[in-house]
């Protein structure tokens, strides 16, 4: 190494010479892709010197996950995003073997803390661990601790494993400790998430286990987010290896329990449970909370499994999903787009109590660049079966059928222009309530993110279909009446 060109420099040399290559018609319109190279997790999710912030799991050298760095974008209105240079690189003992995932708290001094996972790559005499370290900055460059890592193995109780230990999710509380939970694989219970606090972010006590997936809920949990929310509070987790059961597919899912929790008795009590997205791409999404109140959520738009077969067309590989609002309805979490998409629309096309039967299109109704609501209203209808084809042309289509007897929505890629022999369907609840059901659909070229009902059922998922297929029709197995608004999206003014 030449001096001074630590891995960092290299890094934002190399990101900032690739970067201008790529224009910026070549990524979505408003979801956020790494400048260069590859992308997962969202990382360090803050609202900061008056700017939202996020970190992101980077590799800038290839569009596949390698040693794990963190990239950085800010933006003002949680859509169009500005790059800000490689905040982490794997450059000390304590997390050669790179920078996992983790969070970022605003520190009453006015700096901003990262508290991310080290890896300690494998050596002769021991096997690779995980632990937690501390970086310290000013939003644009950090200084790692001395004391990294801060939460060792040895800050366990015994039954933890020493190298599934990731993820810190670190918030200030009220009493002015900060607060961390963090991912871990206990050898009887498997997943779990662990409880610690700190007075300074530096020396950090074990507090409890907040709750684990008894076997239940796949093995290993991934980024934790533990927050209250409308009176209760919300533990959403990214499991490895689930069961399909009730409501969750196999494989990487994302949970959200619902319940209570006791802070002096240290005890979280479940009450509900359900999928946090049911698509295809979606997984480890971290939240913050907004300066008006809002809770808002973002994740990364793909899934381990299907990201190993995607074709790679860009120099950047993955996107993070549009950021959402999520609040609590009835027991269940909820989501919507953030309300600053508005702030893109650049038309309102309205179809105001249309019946339709036989495929067809709408007026105005088309593009990969949309906002679209479908409102269904099934009441004195025969009909059985609604579908929306998105994305269409003679070769291609996403399909999106609801079954309105049995209250169900398939989603299916299978035509939208894979090669490749994956999952390309997924089947969600839709309720009709009150005489109605609600499909809010937001299309960013080469993503589909379906909400239900205000979200209470959400698919997200990626679609390869080429660009110009860009129609949009709508059929029923019998006269149904519905309505329509779409706004197509783009840059204003
Ligand atoms: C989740 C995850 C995290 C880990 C990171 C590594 O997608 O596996 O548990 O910190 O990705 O890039």
């Amino acid at each position: 190494m030449i001096k001074n060109q630590t891995p960092l420099i290299l890094a934002r040399n190399f990101e900032r010479e690739q970067a201008i290559r790529i224009p910026s018609h070549e990524r979505p319109l408003f979801h956020l892709t790494p400048l260069v190279g590859w992308m997962n997790d969202p990382n360090g999710f803050c609202y900061y010197n008056g700017q939202y912030h996020l970190f992101y799991q980077y590799h800038p050298y290839s569009t596949v996950w390698g040693p794990m760095h963190w990239g950085h974008a800010v933006t003002d209105n949680l859509l169009r995003w500005t790059y800000e240079p490689c905040a982490l690189a794997p450059d000390t003992a304590a997390d050669a073997g790179g920078c996992f995932s983790g969070s970022a708290v605003p520190m009453p001094d006015g700096r901003l803390m990262l508290v991310y996972t080290g890896v300690q790559p494998a050596g002769t005499f021991r096997r690779e661990t995980q632990a937690q370290c501390v970086a310290i900055g000013d939003g644009v460059n950090f200084e790692k601790s001395m004391l990294n890592p801060v939460i060792r193995h040895a800050h366990l109780p015994e039954g933890y494993s020493a190298l599934d230990f990731r993820d810190p999710k670190a918030w200030l509380g009220e009493d002015g400790r900060y607060y961390l939970v963090v991912g871990n694989r206990h050898e009887e219970r498997q997943g779990a998430i662990l409880l610690f606090s700190s007075g300074d972010g530096l020396d950090w006590t074990f507090e409890c286990e907040i709750d684990s997936s008894r076997n239940e809920y796949g093995r290993m949990w991934e980024c934790p987010d533990f927050f209250p929310m409308d009176g209760k509070q919300v533990l959403i987790v990214s499991p490895q290896e689930m069961h399909a059961r009730e409501d969750f597919h196999a494989g990487y899912g994302t949970v959200a329990f619902i319940g209570s929790w006791d802070a002096k008795e240290k005890r979280f009590t479940r009450e509900t449970v359900q999928p946090v997205d049911s698509g295809l791409n979606f997984y480890a999404p971290q939240s913050l909370v907004a300066p008006d109140g809002r809770r808002i959520m973002i994740g990364w738009m793909e899934n381990w499994e299907t990201c190993k077969e995607a074709p790679r067309r860009h120099p950047w590989y993955a996107q993070m999903s549009v950021p959402r609002e999520i609040w609590l309805k009835d027991g269940r979490l909820m989501q919507r787009p953030v309300r600053e998409i508005e702030g893109m629309w650049l038309d309102t096309v309205i179809h105001e109590d249309v019946t339709v039967q036989q495929e067809t299109p709408l007026p105005g109704v088309q593009g990969r660049l949309i906002d679209l609501t479908v409102k269904l209203h099934p009441q004195g209808s025969a009909c059985r079966r609604f579908t929306l084809l998105v994305a269409k042309d003679a070769n291609h289509q996403v399909l999106i059928r609801c079954d309105l007897a049995r209250e169900e929505l398939v989603f299916d890629r299978s035509r939208g222009g894979s090669h490749r022999d994956i999952v390309h369907t997924r089947h969600v609840r839709a309720r009709v309530a009150d005489g109605e059901l609600t499909l809010r659909l937001l299309m960013d070229k080469e993503s589909v993110e379906l909400f239900v009902n205000d979200g209470e059922c959400v698919v997200t998922s990626l679609i390869p279909t080429p660009m110009d297929a860009d129609q949009i029709t709508f059929a029923a197995d019998a006269p149904i009446r519905m309505s329509v608004e779409a706004h197509h999206l783009g840059v204003v003014g």
